[in-house]
């Protein structure tokens, strides 16, 4: 005979099992670029075309192949799914929007829906049409007017069929990329010459560098346009579909530091920099936050830690840290991305269950999350990196194309059907 619970024990239970809450979203991400394939009206298409990073190409064919990975997802046990929506595709001229492009995106909604995927949507994941790029990208003026349109257009064509949008991903890492670092498009590196020499992947180019005293402000300015840009969206979409959600994609780095209290001094600035100046413009025009987390920095920290494939540190338990650094926006969070790249996938399943663990303990300290999407669905196009990090829990073999679900997709897969972890 089943044994009734008193309140006490049931909370025990609950500790032990360290059980989710009813409703918890499960599932994985993926992003339009790093999978569809065939996408060559891009900026990265044509930094791809002139020898600056890896092309792209077929990918994993998701854009034909959908059904089969979103088949394996639910046998995975998920019971959602965040993927992007290629901008380049939907407006492929200023102003000029396609519709098979809209009607491709619709039936994979219905495909997500029917197996009852709850889809997430990201309106805008780091690429962008070549005609917007070439004509100034973030940098103009106009461009937060630029976003809003086509964020608007696609929320108003899709909200039947989506509640949750996020209208774009990491803004500062696309920021820093692009106009300090200088490894992404449009490669402005943040130098006081005029001309730097930048190396992705093995091939080196040069490119006009971010300088001179306009140069200094350049990141900044893309950093507003992108804020503002969001903003802009959250509020004319709201206007036309007031029933759907909206939200941000933030990297959060967890920065902390020792005992040192100049170390914590540098911590601070540090979160204050890469995570809470974007969020505080923004968070006012969010219903949730996405959170993606891969890594830490701990100043004055002498521990050694073991390395995924990305050569990151292996410390999953940051992302309870991270979770309470945006608490303080009071917004649902859920987690948009977490993962790591292991191509053995030696650590994969561990660092899973860390990190779930991690997730539920900033839940007992009443952190509202409401999802979990670990990165990625299958093995992808790392960007300035290429094919060879493998972030999947699904194998992705390039000649192929055929699809083998990595061993920890099964310790997830246990996690997502019994909704949290038993021990
Ligand atoms: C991005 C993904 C990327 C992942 C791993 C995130 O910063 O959103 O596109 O593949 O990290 O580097």
């Amino acid at each position: 005979m089943a044994e009734r619970l008193g309140t006490t024990e049931f909370f025990k239970y609950n500790r032990v099992m360290k059980k989710f809450p009813e409703n918890f979203y499960w599932g994985a991400a993926t992003a339009s670029y790093q999978v569809e394939g065939g996408i060559e009206n891009t900026d990265w298409a044509k930094a791809g075309r002139d020898g600056r990073v890896p092309l792209a190409g077929r990918s994993s064919d998701h854009y034909n192949r959908y059904e089969e990975d979103f088949d394996i997802a639910k046998s995975l046990g998920h019971n959602a799914h965040r993927f992007s929506v290629e901008w380049a595709r939907i407006e492929p001229e200023e102003g000029v929007f396609d519709e098979e492009a809209i009607e491709h995106y619709r039936k994979v909604l219905d495909s997500l829906n029917s197996r009852e995927l709850k889809p997430y949507i990201t309106l805008w994941h780091f690429t962008l049409p070549l005609w917007f790029s070439e004509s100034g990208g973030f940098e103009r003026k106009d461009s937060p007017e630029i976003f809003a349109r086509y964020c608007t257009y696609v929320v108003e064509r899709l909200s039947d069929l989506c509640s949750n949008f996020s209208t774009m991903n990491e803004p500062n890492v696309f920021g820093s990329n692009g106009w300090l670092r200088g490894s992404w498009p449009p490669f402005k590196r943040f130098s006081l010459t005029d001309m730097v020499s930048i190396t992705n992947s093995g091939r080196t180019f040069e490119s006009k560098a971010n300088n001179g005293l306009g140069g200094v402000f350049l990141y900044f300015r893309v950093m507003k346009n992108l804020a503002k840009a969001h903003n802009v969206a959250f509020d004319s979409i709201k206007q036309l579909s007031s029933n759907v959600k909206i939200g941000v994609v933030k990297h959060v780095i967890y920065f902390n530091a020792n005992w040192n209290p100049i170390n914590k001094i540098i911590a601070f600035v540090a979160n204050h920099y890469w995570t809470h100046i974007f969020m505080r413009r923004v968070y006012k025009k969010c219903d949730e936050i996405g959170l993606n987390y891969y890594f830490h920095k701990k100043f004055g920290d002498k521990e050694v830690y073991e390395k995924t494939d990305m050569n990151w540190d292996i410390y999953p338990e940051g992302i309870y840290w991270a979770l309470k650094m945006l608490n303080r926006y009071k917004k649902p969070i859920f987690i948009s991305e977490a993962g790591l790249a292991d191509k053995a996938d030696k650590y994969r399943a561990d660092y899973i269950k860390r990190q779930v663990e991690s997730t539920w303990r900033a839940l007992q300290d009443g952190v509202d999350v409401r999802g979990h999407m670990y990165w990625s669905l299958l093995d992808n196009y790392e960007w300035a990196l290429g094919y060879e990090k493998r972030f999947g829990l699904v194998e992705i073999n390039y000649d192929t194309l055929e699809r083998k679900i990595r061993p920890s997709a099964y310790v997830y897969k246990k996690i997502c059907e019994s909704n949290g972890l038993d021990n």
